[in-house]
């Protein structure tokens, strides 16, 4: 089968790989519909995440047609439509039985990076590295998922493929942001980033009853979606005045709740942005938390932070003076889809949420290297590169 393989720092190839087997009981075959790029991805990309191996299938939201069930199977059947988290969960460990599912006990069976890196590791995902376990990724005809039973969810009639594929990742990853950020009725809510995760954050805190939403970000197209779909506020960073406009929009204090969707390769105009650039390149620091610290900078006292944005590694000038004088609550996390997506499809199929819009470019798989350059380079508006193997 055709698969979309990373071959080398920003080199990825159309390849043809054999096609998965069911190995385990609750495993399925997946015959991938849609699979769409991530942010994420892009750290993978620039070789940001270590534990990347030549010939790994990329892909890690997505959603199909069950074609293969192992014996052990209960819930899930062939023929099924489902959508699948991106995140693996075993459904029975204490993470998983605590709905904190992205941090499975059982589903990584490379723990060792995480444990040196991060003191304990993460739980599996597709197509993420060596990292979350080496699974081969959905940019594939066909992909192997383990613990179908607990990770994939049947899709409602009437919600599109399109519309669909997001309730992998993106619209759980912006839930949680504003869930465990603590969004409550009536609260100001400020988001970094206007990508699909920076978007979905936005229209979940709308919501969960914040009163206002403003979403940060420079890309014109992405800041009218935003405007035009979402119904959020927006806010063009390079003009250089987050801070003093935040404060103007909040009446002075500042956001209650500052939800981070940017990730390791932030950019600004910003000075810690020059600083950042150059002990990366130096390997003195692995991440550039920019949006990150003007985060931290622009809540208001006593508010919270949520960091959806993806870091690996370590960070310097962190404001740990602001989060400890301001008694902010700093939280993050890589996505707990599995208690969300049940209901997120349900709020897809009601109108709620809007997702097709993220699907800027949809193409064959075989034109994913030329999805991903225009991805990355944000060309033509592109929001989402999605491919249809
Ligand atoms: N926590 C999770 O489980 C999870 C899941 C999915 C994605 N992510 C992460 O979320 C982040 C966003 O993902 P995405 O798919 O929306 O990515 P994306 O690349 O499409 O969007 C990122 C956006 O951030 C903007 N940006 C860059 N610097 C900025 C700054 N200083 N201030 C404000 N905006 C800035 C960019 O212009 C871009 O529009 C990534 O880091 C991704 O890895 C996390
Ligand atoms: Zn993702
Ligand atoms: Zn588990």
């Amino acid at each position: 089968m055709k698969a979309l393989c990373w071959t080398g720092i920003n080199k990825l190839t159309v390849e043809n790989v054999d096609e998965p087997t069911i190995l385990n009981p609750s495993d399925a075959i997946v015959k991938v519909t849609l699979s769409a790029s991530c942010g994420s991805d892009l750290h993978l990309l620039g070789g940001y995440v270590p534990g990347m191996r030549a010939g790994d299938i990329l892909g890690h939201e997505f959603m199909g047609e069950i074609v293969a069930v192992g014996s052990g199977v209960q819930q899930r059947q062939v023929g099924d439509r489902v959508v699948v988290c991106s995140f693996l969960s075993c459904g029975s460990c204490w993470y998983c039985l605590n709905d904190l599912t992205s941090l499975c006990d059982n589903t990584n069976p490379h723990p060792g990076l995480g444990e040196g890196l991060f003191g304990a590791s993460t739980g599996g995902c597709f197509g993420y590295s060596q990292i979350t376990g080496g699974f081969a990724g959905s940019h594939a005809e066909y992909i192997r998922v383990p613990h179908i039973d607990t990770g994939a969810f049947l899709i409602p009639d009437g919600v599109t493929d399109e519309q669909a594929v997001f309730a992998s990742d993106a619209v759980p990853t912006g839930w949680m942001g504003a869930d465990l950020g603590g969004v409550k009725p009536g609260d100001v809510v400020a988001v970094w980033g206007a990508g699909g995760v920076g978007q979905m954050a936005a229209r979940a805190a709308m919501l969960l009853g914040a009163e206002k939403v403003i979403v940060i970000d420079r890309l014109p197209e992405r800041l009218e979606q935003v405007r035009t779909v979402i119904g959020a506020e927006t806010l063009d960073y390079s003009d250089g005045h987050v801070m003093a406009e935040l404060r103007e929009r909040t009446g002075g204090r500042g956001p209650d709740v500052a939800i981070e969707a940017v990730g390791m390769e932030a950019h600004s105009e910003r000075p810690d942005y020059l600083y950042d650039k150059v002990k990366t390149a130096l390997k003195l620091e692995t991440d550039r938390p920019t949006a990150v610290r003007e985060a931290i900078m622009a809540a208001r006292k006593g508010g919270s932070v949520f960091v959806l944005g993806v870091f690996g590694g370590f960070v310097d000038k962190f404001p740990l003076g602001a989060v400890m004088n301001k008694g902010l609550t700093l939280r993050s996390g890589q996505q707990h889809g599995h208690r969300y997506i049940p209901m997120l499809l349900e709020r897809i199929a009601a109108g709620e949420i809007e997702t097709g819009h993220l699907a800027t470019h949809v193409m064959p798989l075989a034109e994913a290297p030329r999805g991903y350059e225009m991805f990355k380079t944000k060309e033509d508006g592109c929001v989402r590169a999605v491919f249809r193997p």
